[in-house]
């Protein structure tokens, strides 16, 4: 039988990029993600090394969710890899945040990924693996970020939980992904932002190799290890840095997408 993968997030940067490092490994696709023609984009690269399919599905209705679900499984039964990457990230001030995107923050990072895994998981061939891209904004409050990095924490947290719950039936592999070139990042430029983009086809490669090798988690070692260890360590401290640090934040999170 071939193996089978649902990727979220599809058509664009990381997940696009998955969605190819699982075609060279024989997987067929099912790609998910709100714009067809992206989406079509990265079924015909796919097409080179394997086999897709489209499902075009907002992921934060939870209509379009149930849809999406009853027709994976009707035609093909759950995928045997189910790989949570679709994310949004509304950042700047919190009080700037409308209703809306307070909704598709949680839905689309945390609801969605909790929805389709227990869905999934409850057919009668269940996946045997399923792959979490979280973010190094789980590992420590992000300010001027609040809602990517509250809602990527409770995934973090779903994720660890069910690591332990399904031990023995299937295999769960959490990825801290570096700072990548994507529409997500878009407008976090260098001189604000320490570091260099990563590329999205690398970092997805070298998640899907880790998940291949058996490995339960992969992150980068990049800057963003010191505040993530900071935090854990003396998480007073640290707070109390962040304080003092407000303004620079503020910057760094300020929207260039213009
Ligand atoms: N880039 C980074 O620096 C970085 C760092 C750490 C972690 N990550 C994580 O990596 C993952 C991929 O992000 P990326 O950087 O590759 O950004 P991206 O290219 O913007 O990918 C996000 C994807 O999510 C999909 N999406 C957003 N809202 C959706 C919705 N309501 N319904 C269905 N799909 C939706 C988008 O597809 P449509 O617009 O077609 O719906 C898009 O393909 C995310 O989980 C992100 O948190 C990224």
């Amino acid at each position: 039988m071939q193996k089978s993968a649902l990727v979220t997030g599809a058509g664009s940067g990381i997940g696009r990029g998955l969605a190819l490092a699982l075609a060279r490994r024989g997987y067929h696709l099912l790609l998910v993600g709100r714009d067809q023609t992206r989406l079509a984009g990265s079924a015909a690269e796919v097409s080179v090394f394997s086999t897709a399919e489209v499902f075009c599905a907002d992921l934060a209705d939870p209509l379009a969710r149930s849809r999406l679900i009853e027709a994976v499984l009707a035609r093909g039964g759950a995928p045997m890899l189910l790989v949570h990457n679709a994310a949004a990230m509304p950042y700047g001030d919190f009080i700037q945040r409308s209703s809306a995107e307070i909704e598709a923050a949680f839905a689309v990072n945390l609801l969605a990924p909790a929805d389709l895994t227990s869905r999934f998981c409850a057919a009668p061939v269940p996946p045997q693996g399923l792959i979490f891209v979280l973010s190094t904004a789980a590992r420590f409050p992000q300010p001027y970020n609040s809602l990517y990095s509250a809602s990527k924490s409770g995934l973090r947290a779903l994720a660890e939980a069910l690591q332990v719950e399904f031990a023995g039936r299937a295999r769960v592999c959490l990825a801290y992904p570096p700072l990548t070139e994507s529409a997500l990042t878009r407008g976090f430029e260098s001189g604000a932002w320490p570091v260099r983009k990563a590329d999205a086809l690398t970092v997805a490669e070298r998640i899907i190799s880790a998940y291949e090798a058996g490995r339960d988690e992969i992150s980068w070692f990049d800057w963003e290890v010191l505040p993530s260890l900071f935090y854990r360590l003396a998480p007073g401290p640290f707070r109390w840095l962040l304080k003092a640090y407000r303004q620079k934040l503020q910057d760094m999170f300020k929207d260039r997408r213009a």
